[in-house]
C-alpha cells in the first residue's frame, strides 16, 4: 500500500509540475482528487482494511490529498502571476516615445483661430473672459447704449426666445459685447479681456450664418486711449496675418457703445480676381472699435470722469476665412471630415507666440 501510496505520489506531483496551463492542471486535479479520482479511489478501499492498517494508510492518504492541493495550488499561483506578468509586459507602453505625428484627427479652425488670436492678445496681457448665450436685453442692448427702438436692435436680425418668468425679454446673444457689461459690472478696473464665443443672428448666406463666432475686446483703466487702440490692433492685425508690414487704417464708423468709434481695415490685393492679404493697394474692412462710451461706463457703476477704455470686436470666421483661404462660410459647420482634414489642424501644433502660429 505503501509502495502504491508513493508512486501515485511521485506519479501526480509530476503531473502537476508538468501541466501547461491551468485546463491540463484541473485535469490532474480531476484524476487524482475528483470524484473517481485515484486518492478518492484509494480512500474508498480503506474501509476494507483492518482498524490498524486503515489507521496509518489513513493518514498517509490524507496526506498526500493535502500535499497534492497544495501542489495544485501553487501551480494555479504560478500561472495566475504568469498571466499577470505577461498582461503587464503587452501592456507596457513606452512613456519615452515621441508624441504619435499624427493621429488623424484635426482641429477645427474656428476653434484653432480662437487658439491664435487668443496667444496674441494673452502675449499683450488679456485674459479670456465668458458669458452666456442666452442674455436679457439688457446685458445685449440696454446697457450698451443701444435703447429700445433704436434701429441697431432691428439691424441685430436678434432670435427672441419665450419672455422669462418676470415678463423680461430673453434672447440669444447678437455679439459678444454683453460680456463687456457683466465683466464691468463683476471687476474693478484695470480690466484687459477679450471674449471669444458664439453669436446668434437670422440671417443665412455664403457669409452670413444664423450661429457664428465674435470675438470681443475691453481695456478699462485710467490712462488707455486712442493711441493705445490702435497700436494694440495694428499689432494684433499684424501678428494674427503673419505680416510685418500689413498695412492697418482706422476709418470714423459709429457704434452706440463707443465713441468716438472706428472701424479697422487691413491692406489687401484683388488683383487678378485673387484676394490676398498685405500691402496692394485695396482694403479689407476686418473689425470694429472705439473708446468704450461714458455711458457704458456709468451703466455698469463705473466712474466715467476717472475710468475709461476701448473696445473693440471681429468675427471669427471672418478672419479665418481671409487667413485660410476658405470661400464660404457655410462649410464651417457642415462636419465633413474630407472639409476638415483639408483646412483643420494638426492637434500638437498649439499656437503661441514663441512656437508661431500656422501661416
Ligand atoms: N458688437 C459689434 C458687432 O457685433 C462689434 C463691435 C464693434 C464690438 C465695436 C465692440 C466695438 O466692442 O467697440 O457688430
Amino acid at each position: 500500500m505503501q509502495e502504491q501510496i508513493d508512486r501515485l505520489k511521485g506519479d501526480t506531483l509530476g503531473r502537476i509540475a508538468a501541466a501547461a496551463d491551468a485546463a491540463a492542471l484541473d485535469q490532474v486535479r480531476v484524476s487524482a482528487l475528483g470524484k473517481k479520482g485515484d486518492i478518492t479511489e484509494m480512500m474508498k478501499q480503506l474501509g476494507r482494511l483492518t482498524p490498524d492498517e486503515r489507521r496509518t494508510t489513513g493518514q498517509l492518504l490524507n496526506a498526500l490529498k493535502d500535499e497534492v492541493t497544495a501542489a495544485i495550488a501553487a501551480r494555479e499561483a504560478e500561472f495566475r502571476s504568469a498571466a499577470i506578468d505577461a498582461k503587464l509586459s503587452n501592456e507596457r507602453i513606452d512613456m519615452t516615445l515621441p508624441a504619435r505625428p499624427d493621429a488623424g484627427g484635426r482641429i477645427h479652425p474656428v476653434s484653432q483661430t480662437i487658439d491664435e488670436l487668443t496667444a496674441v492678445f494673452g502675449e499683450m496681457g488679456f485674459t479670456v473672459a465668458e458669458g452666456p448665450d442666452i442674455e436679457g436685453d439688457f446685458y445685449n442692448f440696454t446697457a450698451l447704449n443701444i435703447p429700445p427702438e433704436h434701429p441697431a436692435r432691428q439691424a441685430h436680425d436678434t432670435f427672441y426666445l419665450p419672455p422669462a418668468a418676470d415678463g423680461s425679454t430673453v434672447l440669444l446673444r447678437t455679439h459678444t459685447s454683453p460680456v463687456q457689461i457683466r465683466t464691468m459690472q463683476q471687476v474693478k478696473p484695470p480690466i484687459r479681456i477679450i471674449v471669444p464665443g458664439r453669436t446668434y443672428r437670422c440671417d443665412y448666406d455664403a457669409t452670413h450664418s444664423p450661429m457664428f463666432h465674435q470675438v470681443e475686446g475691453l481695456v478699462v483703466d485710467e490712462t488707455s486711449h486712442m493711441g493705445h487702440l490702435k497700436g494694440c490692433l495694428i499689432e494684433f492685425c499684424r501678428a494674427f496675418f503673419g505680416i510685418d508690414d500689413l498695412p492697418v487704417r482706422f476709418r470714423p464708423s459709429y457704434f452706440p457703445f463707443t465713441e468716438p468709434s472706428a472701424e479697422v481695415d487691413i491692406g489687401c490685393s484683388r488683383a487678378g480676381g485673387e484676394l490676398r492679404i498685405g500691402a496692394g493697394g485695396d482694403w479689407l474692412e476686418i473689425l470694429g472699435c472705439g473708446m468704450v462710451h461714458p455711458k457704458v461706463l456709468a451703466n455698469c457703476g463705473i466712474d466715467p470722469q476717472r475710468y475709461q477704455g476701448f473696445a473693440f470686436g471681429m468675427g471669427i470666421e471672418r478672419i479665418a476665412m481671409l487667413k485660410y483661404g476658405i470661400p464660404d462660410l457655410r462649410t464651417f459647420y457642415e462636419s465633413d471630415l474630407r472639409w476638415l482634414r483639408h483646412y483643420g489642424f494638426v492637434p500638437l501644433d498649439v499656437p503661441s507666440m514663441t512656437s508661431g502660429l500656422s501661416q
